[in-house]
This record gives structure tokens, sequence and C-alpha cells, in this order.
């Protein structure tokens, strides 16, 4: 006699969806035995029945009423792969309510409402799990609540848009400009149709947030991540930052200090040899330091049809687990501290400054001056260039500084004539 069946509703067939139908059916045969049930797609909910129709084998699972899946008991598992935030919200807590238990890949939501989300399925002994909403096929969600349990962890730094990261490495190995850079991965798919939320930030500010939530087991939101994204930064700043031993990294930072959490996506130079360095192309990679495991590096795909179902497909079996061993609801929330979340101003950084400034005799005295009124401390100062126009172009690596005082200090130096304008400030990572 076979195995128990569980069955299963995806609430969306596009790129992750149609990937988790996929990647399940490759997993069919081996099911009973790596599970001890098997897992089944019982329904799919969709827009557009007929477009759907050819992506799977069998269109009668396919329909577009919620509640036809809300109100099926024999549904225990519900994969919410629609994305935005409504009606995936209401869709999710009905799911929850009815002590179903959920898997979503849907990073804007979980940002903003994860607390409400896991607090509902806490409340009614349920799964929620979103290994996929931070880097795609790698994991790091459970190795953060479950591996890595037995640390305070103090960093998380992570490279966790493909787009960008993509981007970057064109300009980095190719010299292309941004804009260039930016139509090359249009053209290939990786960039979305409108790449805002990628090459501003906002994707990585969504999975900082989630990261240091789950990394230091208090509620950090996506409005509480400072972003900054790539649009500015010039093939320039990458080879300049290359001759003095560094790459620029589009990096999502979380930082459990003293004084409270950190948490921001900006394009920072890292050092050529620290691992993240050598993340190209489209991967992701997070990087971790805990006080008893040190440094531990996750690498792979960050997105993209299979890699994404992949995490999927993993919760999905946990939760098929839990549900033989009667457990579901057994990691819900791990946010049991109340850290606050420290303001950028206040945040401390080497600064990396690319400026034009008149050729002439005191105008580096003018700018140290503006520089000592405001503790920026310069460590390395380069004449780069001197043109004919009258004008130099200078590169200055301060030491350690507020960032509230570096900003202060740069608007006071906009303000003299001396300095023509001000093409980059880049943060460097690093002591
Ligand atoms: P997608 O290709 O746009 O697919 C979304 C699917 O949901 C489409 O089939 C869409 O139907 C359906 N849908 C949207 N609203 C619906 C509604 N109200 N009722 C029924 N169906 C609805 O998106 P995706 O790339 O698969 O992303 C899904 C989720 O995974 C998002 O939260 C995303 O952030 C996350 N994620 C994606 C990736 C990736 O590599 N793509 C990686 C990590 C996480 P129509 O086609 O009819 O509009
Ligand atoms: N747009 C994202 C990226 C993938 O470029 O990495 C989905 O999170």
């Amino acid at each position: 006699m076979g195995k128990k069946t569980i069955y299963a509703a995806l609430l969306g067939l596009g790129t992750v969806g149609t990937g988790v139908y996929k990647v399940l059916k490759k997993q069919e045969d081996e099911m009973e035995a790596k599970l001890g049930c098997n897992v089944r797609i019982k329904k799919v909910l969709v827009r557009n029945l007929e477009k759907a129709a050819a992506r799977v084998e069998d269109a009668s699972i396919l329909t577009n009423s919620w509640s036809e899946i809300l109100n099926d008991p024999e549904i225990s598992i519900v994969m919410e792969l629609m994305g935005g935030i409504e009606p995936a919200r209401t869709y999710i807590l009905d799911a929850l309510r009815a002590h179903k238990n959920v898997v979503s890949a849907n990073k804007d939501l979980i940002a903003v409402y994860g607390k409400e989300l896991l607090d509902t399925a806490g409340d009614n002994q349920a799964d929620f799990l979103f290994e996929a909403a931070v880097a795609g096929g790698i994991p790091i969600i459970r190795p953060l609540k479950q591996c890595l349990a037995g640390n305070h962890m103090t960093e998380i730094m992570g490279i966790v848009n493909g787009t960008t990261n993509f981007i970057l490495t064109k300009m980095t190995q190719e010299g292309m400009e941004f804009s260039d850079a930016l139509a090359l991965a249009t053209e290939l798919g990786y960039a979305e149709a409108d790449p805002t939320a990628d090459i501003e930030g906002l994707d990585a500010g969504r999975k900082v947030a989630i990261l240091a939530c789950v990394g230091f087991n208090s509620r950090v939101v996506f409005d509480d991540v400072y972003t900054e994204g790539i649009t500015k930064i010039s093939a320039k700043d990458i080879r300049y930052a290359k001759e003095m031993g560094c790459d620029i990294k589009l990096i999502g930072m979380a930082r459990n200090t003293e004084e409270g959490i950190e948490a921001f996506v900006c394009p920072m130079l890292i050092p050529s040899s620290h691992p993240l360095a050598s993340v190209n192309d489209s991967y992701n990679a997070v990087f971790v330091h805990g006080d008893a495991v040190e440094d531990a590096m996750f690498f792979g795909r960050g997105a993209g049809e299979l890699p994404t179902a992949s995490a999927v497909v993993g919760d999905v079996f946990d939760i098929a687990r839990n549900i033989l061993a009667g457990c579901n609801g057994r990691i819900g929330c791990t946010c049991y501290k109340e850290i606050p979340v420290k303001q950028m101003e206040d945040t401390y950084h080497r600064y990396f400054l690319r400026m034009k400034v008149d050729d002439r005799s005191g105008v580096l005295a003018e700018m140290t001056a503006v520089f000592a009124k405001y503790d920026v401390s310069v460590e390395q100062m380069i004449q780069k260039e001197t043109r004919q126009e009258g004008w130099a172009e200078v590169v200055v690596i301060t030491a350690k500084v507020r960032e509230g005082d570096f900003r202060t200090a740069m608007e006071e130096l906009q303000t003299r004539e001396s300095i023509r304008s001000i093409s980059s400030m880049l943060r460097v990572y690093g002591k």
C-alpha cells in the first residue's frame, strides 16, 4: 500500500511557480523514500487559465478561485509565488488561520509584514517558511535559524542582487559604463523591464531586512534599511578602486553593534582579497560572522526558475516532515529581542571620494580645512588627472568617520568655488 499523500497548492505559475511544478515532478519517484510520504500539487491558482494550461500536464488542477483552495480540507501546504503585497498577504493570513502551512518567496511582503505573518503562523501552529525570499537557491534562512543558532551573529554581509552584480561585473571586467551594462543585462534577461528595484538597491534592501531579523533575533523592516543603488557608479570609479586593490560591489549589510543594528545597502569598495570580491556575474553570496563559527560563506544562484524552486521545495519537504511528525510550527518567529536600529547618519565608514578641483595652489589646504572641521581624517590623497582647462581630479580615502559628519563636510565642500564637482562618494569596507 502507498504511503500518505500530502496535498499542496501553488498560488502563481510564473517563473518560480513553474520551477516548483517542474522540481516536484522530478522528485516524484523519490519522495516516498526521501520523506515517507508523497507531496502532490492539487490546485494551482492563476489569473489566466488559458495561458497557464500549457505549463501543466493536467489543466484541471488550474483554478482562479482562492476560496476553492482555502476551503479544501485536503490541502495542507500553500505556496505563495504570486509576489506583491495584496492579495498575497490576505491569502497567506487566510491560509494560516485555516491551519494550512505556507511557503512564500515574497521578500516585498515579508520585509514589511513578516511579524504579522509569523505571529499568525504561531497562533495557528502552522509553518510559515520563506527560504527562497532572500537569496533564491542559496540556503541562508534555515542555516541562520538552525545550523548557526548557537552563535551570536555580529555581521551578515551579502551580494544579494544578481542583476546589479552582473552589471558591476561587466563594468569591472570589460570597462563598460553603467548604461551599457544595464542594456546588456536587459537584453540577456537578467534585468526586469523596470529595473528600478534592482539598480536602486530596493530588492537587496528587502533581503537585508529579512536577514537582519533572522540573524539578530530582532525585528528589522524594509523602512529601517538605508538603500543606495549603483546608478552613479562609473567605469572610472571601478578602475581607480582596482588600482587601490579593491572591487566595487553592491553590498547588503546587517551589523549587530553595541549601539544597535546597522542595516544598509550601498555600493562599497571591498578589498579584492575578500571572498565576496570574487563573486561575479549574476551569482549571489552571503558572508556571515558569528562568535562561535567565525566566518562562513554561502554562494550560489540567487534567482531563476529552478534555483529558486529548489529553496521552495526544500521548505515544502520540511513542512511535509513536520506534518508526518505532528509538529508544525516547531520553528516560528525567532525575533525575541528588541534591538534598536541605528540611523545611517550614526554609522561609521571610510570613504572614497573623487572630485574635480581647481588646479592651483591652496586648493588642497582649503579642502583639508573643511575635513578637519568635521573630524574627517585623510588616509590617502592622490591627484589622478590634470587638465589644461585648469582642473585636476583628486581621489581621497578617509579614515573612519561618522556618516552624518561626513555628509555635513561634503555639503560645505560643495559650497567652495575651488571644488568644481564631487563625482563619487563611496563607502569603503574594512577597519
Ligand atoms: P512572475 O513570473 O511574475 O509570476 C507571478 C505569477 O503569479 C504569475 O503566474 C501571475 O499570473 C500570478 N499572479 C499574480 N497575481 C495573482 C493573483 N492575484 N491571482 C492569481 N495569480 C496571480 O513572478 P516570479 O518571478 O515567479 O516571482 C514570484 C515570487 O517569487 C515573487 O514574490 C518574487 O519576488 C519571488 N522571487 C522570485 C525570484 C525569481 O528568480 N524570479 C527569486 C526569488 C524570489 P499572470 O501571469 O496571469 O499575471
Ligand atoms: N531581481 C533579483 C535579482 C532576483 O536580480 O537578484 C529576485 O530577487
